[in-house]
């Protein structure tokens, strides 16, 4: 282990109290049926706590709203949700085995916005939520031609009542994550889906409050913030995912500079959030030209909350690059632990090192082979 122990000093935040320093990414898996996660995804997260995980956010669970999950760019269709009953029992019995196991967990709430593909999911007839009813531009987007083909259509913008019933749906699933024991929930403002499609000024062009500056392209996701503390408690953990980039474009960028960034998360601190998860490709990616501090370290800095790193922890390729490229299973803990002693971030997320191996965060501490990266490990729940 080395000079990787501080990655295994616990850490707390309000109620939370974590073993160590170590977070599952959020990982969509697509074996729930229905919306209904399927017997193997207790065992899947428990697994994953019995060796040491600190805490799991679990892949993007769609929040009660008919058209939060459907198909979107890299196939899906299977997603989880956090509402009815059968889900919910589900929920609680996966929730229980992971705190059996002295671990923590927190459902991602997602909803896919502008991303789902129109016609798909569990509500195929609802249109799909667009704060200006487009996808965004398609010159730069690393997407199927099929994909693209169905969703640059544009659709009506959403209206304001709209909007609403949105904020409300959040809002309904994380009165129930509470319900059924988890440990918090966390927003997937990131990646071009709907929350983060309000972020955007290419998909966001609406010129009244929902639009227009910084400050009003970041109101849904503060009213979002508010809505969920006024129906949990103050001191339910409130996880926020951030990224610059998008599925439409890999170089995008929210915020140009340290002020544009502060200025858009700013009013996310003040409604609530305790945690920014900072979702870049590489965890060491600068994320400003004129310094090498990633972008979790500019969000620590800049709103003075703790933030969780993520990318390329225990791989040697990104994600996108390791679907044609080949990728190995690499330690890369000592560069982590140095920039988390640093400052610069206080948790580390690691998504594919996790999904290839269960035990992972044990064997990095106590020594023993991880199992090889392998693209075909996607396709089950081991
Ligand atoms: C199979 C798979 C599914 C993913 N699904 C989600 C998701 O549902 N929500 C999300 O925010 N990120 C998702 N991601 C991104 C991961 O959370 C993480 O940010 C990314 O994989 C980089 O971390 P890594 O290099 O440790 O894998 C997914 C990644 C993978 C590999």
């Amino acid at each position: 282990m080395g000079q990787a122990e501080i990655l295994y000093t616990p850490f707390t935040m309000g109620s939370l109290h974590l073993r160590n320093r170590f977070v599952m990414a959020p990982m969509t898996r697509n074996f729930s049926p229905g919306g209904i996660p399927s017997d193997g995804v207790a065992g899947y997260y428990r697994r994953r706590a019995e060796a040491d995980v600190g805490l799991i956010i679990t892949e993007g669970v769609g929040v009660d709203h008919p058209a939060a999950v459907g198909r979107e760019t890299m196939g899906g269709g299977a997603s989880p949700v956090l509402h009815g009953d059968e889900a919910l029992a589900r929920w609680r019995t996966i929730v229980d085995g992971v705190h059996a196991a002295g671990g923590l967990i927190i459902p991602q709430l997602w909803h896919q916005g502008v991303i789902r593909v129109p016609g798909t999911g569990y509500h195929p007839d609802a249109p799909s939520a667009r704060p200006s009813g487009i996808w965004g531009p398609t010159d730069k987007a690393m997407v199927s031609p099929d994909y693209l083909e169905q969703v640059r259509v544009p659709t009506a913008p959403l209206t304001d009542s709209e909007i609403g019933d949105l904020i409300a749906a959040f809002a309904r699933s994380a009165a129930n994550a509470k319900a059924v024991g988890f440990d918090g929930v966390a927003l997937h403002g990131a990646h071009g889906y709907l929350i983060d499609s309000f972020l955007w000024r290419h998909t966001n062009v609406r010129e009244d409050r929902w639009g227009g500056g910084i400050a009003e392209r970041a109101r849904f996701a503060v009213e979002l913030v508010r809505a969920i503390r006024a129906v949990t408690a103050p001191d339910f953990p409130v996880i926020f995912r951030f990224s610059q980039w998008k599925l439409q474009d890999y170089d995008a960028r929210n915020a140009e500079t340290p002020a544009e960034l502060e200025a858009m998360l700013a009013p996310l601190v003040e409604a609530g959030v305790d945690i920014f998860d900072a979702s870049t490709r590489i965890f060491t990616a600068p994320a400003f030209e004129g310094s090498d501090m990633g972008l979790a370290g500019w969000i620590r800095k800049l709103t003075g909350k703790p933030t969780i790193a993520v990318g390329g922890v225990g791989l040697s390729k990104d994600l996108q690059s390791s679907f044609a490229q080949p990728t190995v299973m690499t330690d890369n803990l000592a560069l982590v632990a140095d920039r988390m002693a640093r400052g610069e971030f206080d948790l580390i997320a690691v998504g594919r090192a996790l999904l290839m191996d269960a035990q992972w965060v044990a064997k990095m501490r106590d020594g023993g082979a991880v199992n090889p990266f392998r693209l075909d490990a996607y396709a089950t729940l081991d």
